[in-house]
Order: structure tokens, then sequence, then C-alpha cells
């Protein structure tokens, strides 16, 4: 199964970006545990990461794959809360997609507590530090198993 992975604006400062809320783990932390976690999984998973600090770009990608992608992970960051045209690339493709958010957006300002995202989404992971990536990677996975064909084991 493919899996894109897309990292929003500003998180390629992560480990130097505000550590009190998103922690002290950088972008390149969290994109080897991802991988860390895809060679320990029996399903045969590729992932493609990719962070982009532009609206736009983040459209482009979503589109461009289409024909690649199984599902998406995405953490659209700032634009979660902004982003009707992000939501639109989402729905376009029409693949599973899940949330990320490092900080749970509903304990802090009241502008972070609207997604346009979340209402095309499969689910929404907000609140675990790095550790939510591991764990909409693994809900992921739990989605498209059943649907293809190629994993290594049956578990
Ligand atoms: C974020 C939460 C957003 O509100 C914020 O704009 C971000 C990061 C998170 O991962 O907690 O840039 O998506």
């Amino acid at each position: 199964m493919n899996i894109l992975v897309l990292h929003g604006p500003n998180l390629h400062l992560l480990g130097k970006r505000q550590p009190e809320i998103y922690g002290h783990q950088t972008l390149n932390d969290i994109n080897t545990a991802l991988d860390q976690f895809v060679a320990s999984s029996s399903f045969d998973v590729t992932l493609k990461i990719l962070q982009s600090n532009h609206e736009g770009e983040l459209v482009s990608i979503i589109g461009e794959h289409i024909d690649w992608a199984d599902g998406i992970l995405i953490n659209p960051a700032a634009y979660t809360h902004t982003s009707v045209a992000i939501r639109d690339a989402l729905s376009t493709v029409g693949l599973p997609v899940i949330e990320i958010h490092l900080s749970n957006i509903y304990a802090r300002e009241e502008f972070r507590h609207h997604s346009y995202v979340s209402g095309v989404a499969a689910g929404v992971i907000s609140g675990f530090g790095a550790y939510s990536y591991i764990l909409a990677l693994e809900a992921m996975i739990h989605i498209l198993g059943p649907k293809l064909t190629n994993h290594k084991d049956i578990v």
C-alpha cells in the first residue's frame, strides 16, 4: 500500500519551534520513526513523505498523487484552520485521509478549534506529539489492510 505523508507549513522547524507545545523531536526524527514503523510492519507499505510551506504546492502534491496513493496522512498545520483549497483537493482525490496534529488543537486558542479538513477525513489524531504520526499510520494501515491484497502476512 502506498501512503502519502504531508507536513504543512512551519513543521520543517520542529525541534526549534515552540518545543513546549510541539516537543523536541525534529521533522527528520518523525520521518525516521515512520520509516522504522513501516520496516517492522507485516504489511507491504511504501511511504512518500513531503513537506511544504505553500498552500498551492500542497494542493498540487495531493492532486499529483491521485493514482499513486492509497491513503493520505496530513498535518495541514495552520492551513487546517484556513484552507478550503486543501480540503477540496483531498475530496477531489477521494482517498482515505487521516488528519494529524502534534498538539491538542481543542485545548488551544479558539481559532484552532475549527478544521476545514476534518469533514473530509476518516479520522483525526491530535495531541500526542510526534506519536500522533505513528498512531495515524497504524490507523491508515488498519483502514487499508483489508482492502489490499499485497500484505506479507495476515495478522
Ligand atoms: C498543528 C496545530 C496547528 O494549529 C498549528 O497551526 C500548527 C501545528 C499541530 O500539529 O499541532 O502549525 O497542526
